[in-house]
């Protein structure tokens, strides 16, 4: 059984459907929403051999002519230099306003090829399908798209959104498990920020999910959906209650960019430890309780996830090093860091007063921390 929630952004909303199988009905349910009955499918080389011919069979049966380009698969791939090339690419197969984009894949795939859309001819439409739990509960919605350049993460982009959004729970079957436990940390993430509920049914429930398909994956997906899709509704430029959705990613950039957007660290283990980071502060600072905090790590290392600076290698945890990241992030206003802190499970608030040299000296703590046995290696 599918869920249809709504993106309410007036002009600019769309649905989001999830559920398992959508895939075989995508050209269908995509169909009504396209102006031209061409397509253009982006994804990448591992997700091409798996869902790519359910995805061409149901275009096929909707009469949508399609092309397909298959990108690297990776983080890498969200730079200025395949940015280029898939504009170009684009370009060459001779687009049209009309033509809508198909981006088939996890985040990377869904982000470049957004900001593609955003750009080509000054906006073209595109719809997400996302492959990875991560881009399920986050990425493909709320259209911000972008691409990583050697000064940090996501630093160029823009503000573009679908038109449609399909999540097909069953494409997870062939996720990695470190993938899917990456994408299991924003999961999470919507419990800390807003939902002290979900958050204690992911305690009872986050190993059922973890194992494979079935009920509680879905549940987790629809409900972390229907957190992100009012939020986004609320605040579409994040200006203000969006920002919550950040939590842990200032962190998370940093510790991304000193670990070179690469497979050491996956966006979704950068997010966990960057809660955990986030509420470590907070407890310092006196906004919530340290069993707080451990309460959260509980959670995050039970499903397998690191949840301490002291699981990566020694080189990339730096104080200095991070808080200069931190500064470059997008969040920074008037020089401030912006951070997203707790104040309860379920519960988090937006702050920029916390002076670099508290920063500095709290990151310094974190990262000498004794490495535990569970280490990252280098
Ligand atoms: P990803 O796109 O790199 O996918 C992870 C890996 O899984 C890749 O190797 C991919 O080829 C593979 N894969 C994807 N679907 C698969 C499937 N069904 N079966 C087998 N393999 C599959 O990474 P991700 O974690 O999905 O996304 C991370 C990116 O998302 C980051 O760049 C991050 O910045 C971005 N992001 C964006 C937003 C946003 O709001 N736009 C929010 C969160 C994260
Ligand atoms: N992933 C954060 C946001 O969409 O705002």
């Amino acid at each position: 059984m599918s869920k249809i929630l709504r993106v309410a952004l007036g002009r600019r909303g769309y649905d989001v459907h999830i559920g398992s199988g959508l895939l075989t009905r995508a050209g269908a349910l995509i169909e009504p929403v396209i102006r031209l009955k061409r397509a253009v499918v982006v994804t990448d080389s591992n997700v091409a051999p798996l869902h790519l011919a359910t995805l061409t069979k149901s275009l096929d049966a909707a009469k949508i002519a399609h092309r397909e380009i298959v990108l690297p698969p990776g983080e890498q791939t969200k730079d200025f230099a395949h940015f280029s090339k898939l504009c170009e690419d684009i370009l060459t197969l001779g687009i049209e306003r009309g033509t809508p984009l198909i981006a088939l894949g996890g985040g990377v795939i869904g982000d470049l090829t957004g900001f593609a859309a955003a750009t080509l001819l000054r906006g073209i439409d595109y719809v997400q399908i996302p492959t990875t739990l991560l881009a399920q509960v986050d990425s493909a919605v709320g259209g911000k798209t972008a691409i990583d350049t050697p000064q940090g993460k996501n630093l160029v982009g823009a503000f573009h959104q679908p038109v449609l959004v399909l999540a097909d729970t069953a494409t997870l079957d062939t996720l990695p498990q470190r993938e899917l436990l990456a994408g299991y940390a924003e999961v999470v993430k919507y419990g800390v920020i807003r939902d002290a509920e979900f958050f204690a049914w992911l305690e009872r429930n986050g190993a059922k999910l973890l194992a494979g398909g079935g009920a509680a994956r879905d549940h987790a997906v629809r409900r972390s959906l229907e957190i992100k899709t009012e939020v986004v509704a609320a605040d579409e430029r994040e200006s203000a209650e969006r920002q919550i959705l950040n939590y842990g990613h200032s962190f998370g950039h940093a510790l991304e960019a000193e670990t070179g957007f690469g497979s050491t660290l996956l966006h979704g283990e950068a997010v966990a430890l960057g809660m955990c980071l986030a509420g470590d502060l907070a407890a310092r600072l006196g906004h919530w309780k340290q069993d707080e905090a451990a309460h959260v790590k509980r959670v995050l290392s039970a499903a397998g996830l690191h949840t301490s600076l002291a699981a990566l290698p020694e080189r990339v945890r730096d104080a200095a090093t991070l808080l200069a990241h931190m500064r470059r992030d997008k969040k920074v206003k008037g020089g401030k860091i912006t951070l997203i802190l707790p104040r309860r499970i379920g519960e988090v608030f937006v702050t920029a007063d916390v002076a670099p040299a508290t920063l500095l000296d709290f990151l310094g703590n974190a990262a000498g921390s004794s490495a535990p046995a569970d280490a990252v290696s280098p």
